[in-house]
C-alpha cells in the first residue's frame, strides 16, 4: 500500500484550493446534518427564473418513491450556461475545438455559442418541435454536438444523445423508445482518420423509425450520403434563414432535460432521466470542487458527448461555470501515441480528465512520447469509468503529471448525473487506487448480501442512503422498472450495483460490478445484451457472456456459444458471429474470446451457473465450488479443456 502523505499538493497549490480537509469536513457535515440548509444556499449558484422555496421532497420508500429537487423552481438550463456569462464573459472563449488532425481546431466564445444555439432551437421550432419532444443526437464531437444539446435545453425538448459508435440497430432503439421525432447527425464522423458513416447509419435506423419525421444534418465532411427529401435538412442551410433570437423557455426544476440510455443487468438499456435544476447545480459544483476550477482556467474532458461524462463535464458543468472547455474530435494514439500532451501543451490545459483504460494504453507504449513535451501547464489530472490499478495511478501522477499534480479518481455512474465519491484536491489525502471519500450530501453505505449495515472497514455492496440533487429520476416510459432496478435490492436505499471496499480511515475502494454489467474500456455492456445479440443470428442457438481481466481494457468479453443443430464451428463462422454483435450493437460490444459450448452449465432448473463460467474465463478454473447442483457435471470438464484465455 502506498502511503497517504507521499502525495500532498505544493503549500501554493493548497492555498488556492477550494477547500482544505477543515473546510471539506465541515461542509460535508453540514450537507448531511442539514441537506435541506446546505442545498437550499448551494442551489443559488445557478440563476433561477422564479426562486425555489422547496428544497428536497424525496421517498425512498418503493411504494411512494419520488425524488423533486428545488420544484417549485424555474429556470432555463441553456440560459444558465451562456446567457449569464454574456456580460461578464462575452468574448471568453466557450469551447475550444481540437479536430482529429492537429491541425485542425478552432475557439468559439460564449457570444458565438449563444448565438448558435439560439438560432438552432428557431431552426428546431420551424420544424415544429416544442417543449417535452424527445430528440435524439447522434453527432462526432464537434461543436454542433453541444450547440444541439443547449438548444434543445432552451427550447423544453429533451435530448436523446446516441454514441456514435453504436449501430443503426442500437440507434433505432433508442429512437423508438423514447419516440423521438427528430434526430441530429452529421454526414460522417472522423476519428483517428477513419471515417463513421453516421448519416448512412441514421438512414438505416430510419427506416424502422416512421414517427421520425426529420433529420438534421451537419455537414463534417463532405462525403456521399443519402437524402430522403422532405426528412432531411441540411444544418447550414437552415441556419442561414434563422434568426439569432430565440427567448429561453421558462422550465420547472423538475422538468427533463434528457435521456441517456445505458446498460443494465437486464433487458436492453434504459431510458435514464434527469431533470433540470438539481441535475445542474450538482454538475456545476462538483465541477467546481472537484477539479478544483478557478476563472481562467482551460479545462479539458476527454470523454464523448454520448456518454454521461461528456454531459456532465464537457458541457453542462464547465459552461455554468463559465469555463473554458476543450472539445476532442479523436483518439489518443492518433497521429502518434503523443497527441493528449501535445494537445496539454497545444491549448495551455490546466485541468485533464481521462479514462483508466487510456491511461494503461498510453502507459504501455512507454515515457517516451509523453516525455517528449512539456505539460507545464497541468495542474491536476482526473479519472473516471472504472477502476484505476495503483501502477497505472503512479504512472499517471509521476509521468504525465511530473508527481505535481494531484490526481482526482471520481468515482459516479449514468444514474448518479454527477461525482459521488473523490478527493478534493488539496483537502483530501491520496491513496493511489481510491475514489477516497464521498462528496458534499453522498451518503455512502455498505451492506452485506442481506442489506445487513456494515461498519468500519468492511467490504460489501455499495449503497446510498439518502438522495443527492443530481441524482436519476426515472427510467424513461417506466417508473417502475427504476423502482424495481435501483430500490428494491436493498428496500430504503439506492444501490449502485458496485462492490467496494472501506478501509480503516473511511475511503472507498469501489471492486467494480457485482452484477450482470461489464465495463470495457469504460464502457458499459449488459451481459444480456450481448446475449441477445448472439441468439439473433441463425447459428447460435444459445449464449452466455461473462467478462475477464483485461490488461487495457479492464474487461474484455468472453463468449460460451452453443450452436444450433446443422452448424459446425469454423474460424469463420467465429468471424462472423465476432462481425455480427458488432453490427447488431457497435464495435464497443466486439467479443474479445469466442468458445465453442456443446453444453452450458446449466442447474437443474435451467438456470445457467456464471459464476462457473466466469472462473473458467477468467482461467482460475481449480476453485470452481461446489458444481454437484449441476444438470450435467460433465460439460465443465469440456469448457475447461477448450478454454480460450490461457
Ligand atoms: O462500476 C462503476 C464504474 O462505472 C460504472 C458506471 O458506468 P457509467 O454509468 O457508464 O458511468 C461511467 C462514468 C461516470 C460504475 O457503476 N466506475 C465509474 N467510475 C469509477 C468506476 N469504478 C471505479 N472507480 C471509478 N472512479
Amino acid at each position: 500500500m502506498f502511503d497517504a502523505h507521499d502525495f500532498s499538493v505544493p503549500e501554493e497549490w493548497a492555498k488556492r484550493a477550494h477547500a482544505d480537509n477543515d473546510k471539506y469536513l465541515e461542509m460535508y457535515q453540514h450537507s448531511i446534518n442539514d441537506p435541506e440548509g446546505f442545498w437550499g444556499e448551494h442551489g443559488k449558484r445557478v440563476d433561477w427564473i422564479k426562486p425555489y422555496s422547496q428544497v428536497k421532497d424525496v421517498s425512498y420508500d418503493a411504494k411512494d418513491l419520488h425524488i423533486k429537487w428545488f420544484h417549485d423552481g424555474t429556470l432555463n438550463v441553456s440560459a444558465n450556461c451562456l446567457d449569464r456569462h454574456l456580460e461578464k464573459r462575452g468574448d471568453q472563449v466557450a469551447i475550444i475545438w481540437e479536430g482529429d488532425e492537429p491541425t485542425d481546431d478552432k475557439s468559439v466564445t460564449y457570444r458565438e455559442l449563444h448565438a448558435e444555439v439560439c438560432k438552432f432551437a428557431n431552426v428546431m421550432k420551424s420544424r415544429g418541435i416544442k417543449k417535452g419532444d424527445r430528440v435524439t443526437i447522434y453527432m462526432p464531437m464537434i461543436v454542433e454536438a453541444a450547440v444541439a444539446m443547449l438548444a434543445c435545453a432552451r427550447i423544453g425538448a429533451v435530448h436523446s444523445v446516441v454514441f456514435g459508435g453504436f449501430s443503426p440497430d442500437a440507434l433505432a432503439g433508442r429512437i423508438q423508445d423514447c419516440e423521438s421525432n427528430a434526430v441530429i447527425t452529421a454526414d460522417e464522423g472522423v476519428r483517428g482518420a477513419k471515417k463513421i458513416p453516421l448519416k448512412a447509419n441514421t438512414d438505416k435506423a430510419l427506416e424502422s423509425c416512421p414517427d421520425c419525421t426529420t433529420c438534421f444534418v451537419i455537414k463534417r465532411t463532405g462525403g456521399d450520403i443519402g437524402w430522403v427529401e422532405g426528412r432531411d435538412l441540411w444544418y447550414h442551410e437552415e441556419m442561414a434563414k434563422a434568426s439569432a433570437d430565440c427567448p429561453p423557455e421558462e422550465m420547472s426544476a423538475e422538468d427533463p432535460l434528457f435521456i441517456l440510455y445505458t446498460s443494465g443487468s437486464t433487458g436492453k438499456p434504459k431510458g435514464v432521466l434527469h431533470t433540470s435544476g438539481g441535475y445542474l447545480v450538482y454538475a456545476s459544483m462538483t465541477h467546481q470542487y472537484v477539479f478544483d476550477y478557478h476563472d481562467g482556467d482551460i479545462y479539458w474532458c476527454t470523454a464523448d458527448v454520448g456518454w454521461i461524462t461528456g454531459h456532465s463535464y464537457i458541457l453542462y458543468g464547465p459552461l455554468a461555470n463559465g469555463a473554458t472547455t476543450l472539445m476532442f474530435e479523436g483518439v489518443p494514439n492518433y497521429p502518434d501515441s503523443s497527441r493528449f500532451w501535445q494537445v496539454c501543451d497545444k491549448h495551455q490545459v490546466n485541468i485533464f480528465y481521462t479514462a483508466p483504460t487510456a491511461i494503461r494504453a498510453l502507459m504501455r507504449e512507454g515515457n517516451g512520447p509523453v516525455e517528449k513535451t512539456s505539460r507545464k501547464s497541468l495542474r491536476l489530472l482526473g479519472t473516471v469509468g472504472e477502476p484505476i490499478n495503483p501502477e497505472a495511478w503512479m504512472w499517471y501522477h509521476e509521468v504525465v503529471g511530473d508527481t505535481r499534480c494531484p490526481i482526482v479518481d471520481t468515482w459516479w455512474q449514468t444514474e448518479t448525473g454527477g461525482i459521488l465519491i473523490t478527493p478534493l484536491p488539496g483537502a483530501t489525502k491520496l491513496k493511489p487506487g481510491s475514489a477516497t471519500r464521498p462528496f458534499f450530501g453522498v451518503k455512502p453505505m455498505m451492506v452485506d448480501h442481506d442489506g445487513k449495515e456494515l461498519d468500519g472497514a468492511c467490504e460489501g455492496n455499495l449503497c446510498i442512503a439518502d438522495s443527492w440533487p443530481g441524482q436519476m429520476r426515472s427510467v424513461y416510459g417506466d417508473h417502475e422498472r427504476f423502482i424495481q432496478t435501483y430500490f428494491s435490492t436493498y428496500p430504503g436505499r439506492y444501490f449502485t450495483g458496485d462492490g467496494a471496499k472501506r478501509d480503516a480511515d473511511g475511503y472507498y475502494w469501489i471492486t467494480g460490478r457485482v452484477d450482470d454489467v461489464l465495463n470495457v474500456s469504460g464502457h458499459r455492456m449488459g451481459t444480456a445484451e450481448v446475449e441477445s445479440a448472439l441468439v439473433h443470428h441463425d447459428a447460435v442457438s444459445e449464449a452466455a457472456v461473462v467478462g475477464y481481466p483485461h490488461d487495457i481494457k479492464g474487461q474484455g468479453i468472453y463468449v460460451y456459444v452453443t450452436l444450433t443443430k446443422g452448424f459446425e464451428p469454423s474460424d469463420d463462422l467465429r468471424k462472423e458471429l465476432v462481425q455480427w454483435v458488432r453490427k447488431e450493437i457497435g464495435p464497443i460490444a466486439s467479443p474479445d474470446l469466442l468458445q465453442w459450448a456443446p453444453g452450458l452449465p446449466k442447474t437443474r432448473s435451467g438456470k445457467i451457473m456464471r459464476r462457473i463460467l466466469r472462473k473458467i474465463a477468467e482461467n482460475d478454473y481449480a476453485n470452481l465450488g461446489d458444481t454437484s447442483t449441476l444438470a450435467d457435471p460433465s460439460v465443465v470438464d469440456d469448457l475447461i479443456e477448450n478454454r480460450m484465455n490461457r
